[in-house]
């Protein structure tokens, strides 16, 4: 993958906008000293997904484990919420064919089709489970915690369906909890009932453990090549162990958004990919991102509120939404795109009789070379008005190539973590509200946390 980033630079903008060459200058002398911290963290058991490439043993393991369930299914449903789901989504959508779960028996190659339910919304789970048949399903239960409010109720919901369906001892045969090796209640229900559990690394948090057996797993029981998204992202951290900013894609990336923040109030990083393959993508970057970097607290614990803000978009569709703000709004965002120079298909423009002039130019044109256009277009409108731009350029979609692009990403939130001065592998903000949850719901020792109803008090500040 390739990354284009003189859209970021004043002299390929308007000449006033954007960061100075000088100022890039300074970052990549500051690189060295953010590289070296990442490296110390290393040693101290943080960033524990740069090991990921490597993890021969476990996807060797995986693999037996898929095959093991082999075609006695062919129905895939994952119970899981953020990080324990957005990565794992965004696989699917970029490695399977558009409508997988339409194809019959023959076109999916006789892999089963998938469902993802990450939210408790009863609608959707109910209509879920109208559809799939209990005979003919694999549930992989996806919780690091093992303890996450959302994804424990989905399991008693489906759990009882199952029972019901096929008696409790047949039901253990259709499942798997991914969790932690040792703690929690998911790991504590795997070892009373005997049901296979694979393990979440403990030194990788949910967002940055897609390429664990929580994203790996439903991927290899669909039939996508682990090994290659896994060599896929052994090279991306490759290209990090280069200590010049400027030979370093990841650090790069992350020192221009974090600079375009900081000294230019460009605080909205939007990614937008020009493909209908990485929509999923872009909502597990905007988690990654606001996640990662969006903290109350700095290293050393003072108050700091730092954070920019992720916002997914998809082109060419959002040319039509959300580019009008981007190209004449405030002067507050970076646009990230990524095109995929060869998408595998195309698909030719028809020459067609007596077509008004307004139309006949498309004549002869195919739809990937109008979305490329497009691509190429949007660019450089931003970068006449001033607008802060960058283009992540991918040969192709496969599964080496989308496993080096979100190793890239992890590895910018990772650096960029350095730079914001912030733990990008924690999140308190999140644990608050779970306790919150907990509390709503009557867990025993969390009624401390105090009320949640909407109007705690008199009076009652509500209307309509
Ligand atoms: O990135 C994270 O850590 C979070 O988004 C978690 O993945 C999410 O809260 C789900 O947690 P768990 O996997 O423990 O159920």
């Amino acid at each position: 993958m390739k990354l284009h980033y003189g859209r970021m630079l004043t002299d390929k903008l308007d000449g006033q906008h954007g960061l100075t060459r000088n100022r890039l200058q300074e970052l990549a002398q500051r690189f060295p000293a953010v590289a070296a911290e990442v490296e110390t963290r290393r040693g101290q058991g943080e960033y524990g997904f740069l090991e990921l490439g490597g993890q021969t043993e476990v996807t060797k393991g995986i693999r037996r484990f898929a095959d093991g369930v082999g075609q006695a299914y062919d129905h895939v449903l994952v119970l899981g919420i953020g990080g324990s789901a957005l990565g794992m989504k965004a696989l699917v959508n970029a490695l399977k064919t558009p409508a997988w779960n339409e194809l019959d028996d023959e076109q999916r190659e006789y892999f089963p089709r998938i469902t993802v339910l990450e939210n408790v919304d009863p609608t959707s789970i109910g209509a879920a489970l109208r559809r799939i048949d209990p005979r003919r399903v694999f549930v992989n239960v996806i919780s690091k915690s093992g303890g996450t409010a959302e994804t424990l109720a989905q399991y008693l919901v489906v759990r009882g369906w199952l029972d019901q369906a096929l008696g409790p001892d047949a039901a253990v045969r259709h499942l798997a909890f991914t969790t932690d090796p040792a703690k929690g209640p998911l790991r504590e229900l795997a070892q009373r009932e005997g049901i296979a559990a694979l393990e979440v690394p403990p030194d990788i948090g949910g967002r940055f453990s897609v390429l664990t057996p929580v994203g790996l797993l439903p991927a290899a029981l669909i039939g996508i090549d682990i090994e290659a998204l896994l060599r896929g992202a052994a090279s991306a951290v490759d290209q990090a162990a280069r200590p010049e900013l400027l030979k370093n894609p990841a650090g790069l990336y992350a020192a221009l958004l974090w600079a375009a923040d900081a000294s230019l109030g460009a605080r909205v990083h939007v990614l937008m990919p020009y493909s209908d393959r990485l929509r999923e993508l872009a909502a597990w970057f905007v988690q990654l991102w606001a996640e990662s970097l969006g903290k109350k607290l700095d290293r050393r614990g003072q108050p700091i509120h730092a954070g920019p803000t992720p916002l997914g978009a998809v082109g060419a569709t959002d040319q039509h939404s959300q580019v009008q703000l981007f190209m004449e709004g405030p002067f507050d965002k970076v646009v990230t795109f990524v095109r995929v120079e060869d998408p595998g298909e195309d698909v030719r423009i028809p020459n067609r009789a007596d077509l008004p002039e307004e139309l006949a130019y498309l004549q002869g044109h195919s739809l990937g070379e109008l979305l490329r256009a497009e691509q190429e277009a949007t660019s450089a409108a931003l970068a006449r008005m001033g607008r802060m731009n960058a283009t992540i350029g991918l040969p192709r979609l496969d599964a080496e190539v989308l496993g080096e692009l979100i190793m890239f990403f992890q590895l910018a939130a990772g650096y960029a973590g350095v730079w914001y001065g912030v733990n990008p592998f924690d999140q308190p903000g999140v644990e608050l509200g779970k306790r919150l949850t907990f509390a709503a719901m009557g867990r025993p020792g969390f009624a401390k946390e105090g009320s949640v109803t909407v109007d705690p008090g008199l009076p009652a500040d509500v209307i309509g």
